[in-house]
């Protein structure tokens, strides 16, 4: 017998300080206005110095299983995309099985920027479809203001903090996974790019005094990269899916900029009641932004049975991917 997965449970958490525009407009040369009219954002939030990764994300992960009905005994492996764990190791995934006491359970990390979510979920089908799990909690989170140059504005403006969860099983009734897009390319990776820390520049003197521990970005090479890879992914998934673009009900895209969730909602032929949008309340969450929305599409009715929902997403690698789910 064909085994599917099934999203049956959604957390978000992040943290509950805010930083607006006008709070930015104090500390860099920008303006409300340009925020807004070039990325769609209005405020992000921001986890203070004593909040971790594994703090937002054993928030997140413990509504989805709250949301699915889970007890802790119940979850067989808990994997999380992040750019941003606790510690390069131990990794942060162990951390939250510890800290919803979820046992001995198969915990791990991995990275690939914004789209870790959606890499995430296509992992945990395979596991589930393949009779290897029942089972799994997927994690996409980071604390972006963590390594972000609070002094360079054509940055610091972009991101904020979150984590968002979805618990995945082998029963339904939830969101089936279905088709899927997902892919890479390397060699135009240092568009965006955290230079130092890892083993080609390990950390030093040098490279904490020339900011390199903080995001780099080319915006407008990575802006044309993002317009096309969420619009293959997405075209993509849906041939694999069988599904045709009018019979998508809702796009749930990464939250990076407004006018590249646009460029994709058009590709799709979708009308703007169709496109979830929460990048004005939290910026760009980077793997986070997909659950944190996903968790409120399905709290506030926008999800309904039988929705066909698209996910999108592009992020650091580069990296690409998109899913289509089934309620
Ligand atoms: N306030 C005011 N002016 C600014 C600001 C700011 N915060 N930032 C840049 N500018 C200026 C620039 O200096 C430039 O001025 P100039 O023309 O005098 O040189 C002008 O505004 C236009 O800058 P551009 O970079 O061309 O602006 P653009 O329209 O491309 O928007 C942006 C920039 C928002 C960064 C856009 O390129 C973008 O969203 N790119 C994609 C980013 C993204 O999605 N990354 C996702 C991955 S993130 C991850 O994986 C962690």
């Amino acid at each position: 017998m064909n085994r599917s997965a099934y999203i049956v449970g959604t957390g978000h958490g992040v943290p509950e300080r805010r930083l607006t525009n006008a709070d930015l407009e104090k500390m860099v040369d920008t303006t409300d206005e340009w925020i807004t009219t070039r990325t769609g954002i209005k405020e992000r939030r921001i986890a203070g110095p004593e909040i971790a990764n594994s703090d937002l994300s054993a928030i997140a992960a413990k509504a989805a299983m709250d949301a699915a009905g889970w007890q802790p005994e119940d979850v067989q492996a808990i994997i999380i995309g992040t750019v941003t764990p606790d510690y390069v190791f131990p990794n942060t995934a162990a951390l939250v099985a510890d800290m919803l006491g979820l046992g001995h359970i198969p915990a791990y990390d991995f990275e690939a920027g914004c789209s870790g979510f959606i890499y995430g979920l296509i992992q945990a089908k395979a596991f589930i479809e393949s009779g290897m799990m029942d089972r799994v909690i997927v994690i996409g989170t980071d604390l972006l203001s963590r390594i972000t140059n609070w002094d360079d504005r054509t940055t610091c403006v972009l991101f904020g903090d979150g984590s968002g969860a979805v618990a995945v099983s082998s029963e339904g009734p939830g969101a089936r996974l279905g088709g899927f897009h997902w892919g890479s390319d390397g060699s135009v990776g240092e568009h965006l790019i955290q230079v130092a820390g890892g083993s080609r520049r390990p950390p030093s003197r040098e490279t904490v005094e020339a900011n390199l521990h903080t995001i780099q970005m080319d915006g407008s090479r990575i802006f044309k990269h993002a317009v096309r890879a969420m619009r293959d992914s997405c075209l993509l998934a849906l041939e694999m899916d069988g599904t045709s673009k009018n019979e998508v009900d809702l796009l749930i895209s990464h939250q990076a900029n407004l006018r590249i969730i646009d460029a994709t909602a058009r590709a799709l032929d979708l009308q703007p009641e169709q496109v979830y949008i929460n990048i004005h309340k939290f910026g760009n969450t980077s793997a986070a932004s997909i659950p944190i929305a996903l968790d409120e599409a399905v709290r506030d009715g926008t999800i309904r049975d039988s929705s066909t929902v698209v996910l999108a997403a592009f992020g650091a690698g580069l990296t690409w991917a998109g899913i289509i789910l089934h309620w």
